[in-house]
């Protein structure tokens, strides 16, 4: 019902022909793929180059991030419109490390998901808690504020094209992952609140992916959890072997 989704965030990684080179290696290394979503997210530099070399083959391309609005006097910033123009079918918003250093809000995150979805993007939407925030027993009182405030508006159809993206900030990059019950016990969570905000259904329809320290040898784990559909890869996915092995956690 739900199917898997595997996506790997290049950060601020990788020239043109690094990254059109890592698209090269890994359309043979997944080929025979077809029942998993896989998704790489370039700099916006890159977009349009890796949807070029990705072309024919079953990988999609998101971006990073982007604006809200459509056009006008906006330096710096990109539209959704112009990232599906470049080639993306997805967008990443609210990344735990844009929330922390580019000052990205539930609110900032709640305007660029409507505006991305409007334009026809799917949208994979980042929320975790920190460490201070795990341990003074924060964690679901912070989720359930980033879920709201993500989703604050945004109807039941629009929900159908909005992926959850849990991160705990203190396993980004730290080798540190979640245990798979810990993971579990989130993603139930969010899944029950979708349940209470939206109905069951949606709730059931909706994918949940985890991030934070995916590699090969952790993935099947957490894929085997109930309410985990999927995985937002950063590190491990700037190798070619080790995104495809992540891609092929069930062969
Ligand atoms: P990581 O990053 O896999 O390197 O921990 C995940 C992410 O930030 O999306």
């Amino acid at each position: 019902m739900r199917i898997p989704l595997i996506v790997g965030n290049w950060k601020l990684f990788k020239t043109l022909s690094e990254a059109t080179g890592l698209i090269n290696e890994l359309k043979p290394l997944i080929g025979e793929i077809r029942d998993v979503e896989i998704v790489v997210a370039p700099v916006f530099t890159a977009i349009s180059s890796v949807s070029a070399a990705a072309a024919g083959s079953p990988i999609r391309v998101a971006a990073q991030d982007c604006y809200w609005e459509p056009e006008g006097a906006f330096t710096g910033e990109v539209s959704p419109q112009l990232l599906k123009d470049a080639g993306c079918s997805h967008v990443i918003i609210g990344h735990s490390e844009r929330r922390q250093y580019f000052a990205e809000t539930d609110a900032t995150v709640n305007r660029k998901t409507q505006a991305a979805v409007a334009a026809g993007l799917t949208v994979l939407m980042c929320v975790g808690e920190t460490l201070v925030q795990r341990e003074a027993d924060a964690t679901f009182t912070v989720l359930e504020a980033q879920v709201r405030g993500g989703l604050e508006g945004i109807s039941d159809d629009l929900l159908r094209h909005i992926v959850i993206a849990y991160e705990p900030v203190w396993a980004i990059g730290t080798g540190k992952t979640a245990t798979v019950e810990q993971a579990q016990e989130v993603h139930a969570f969010i899944r029950n609140l979708l349940a209470r905000l939206y109905s069951q259904s949606e709730a059931d329809t909706t994918r949940i992916v985890y991030g934070g320290s995916v590699k090969p040898e952790n993935v099947a784990g957490l894929m085997s959890q109930p309410d985990i559909d999927g995985a937002l890869v950063g590190g491990a996915s700037l190798k070619a072997d080790s995104f495809a092995k992540i891609v092929g956690f069930h062969v």
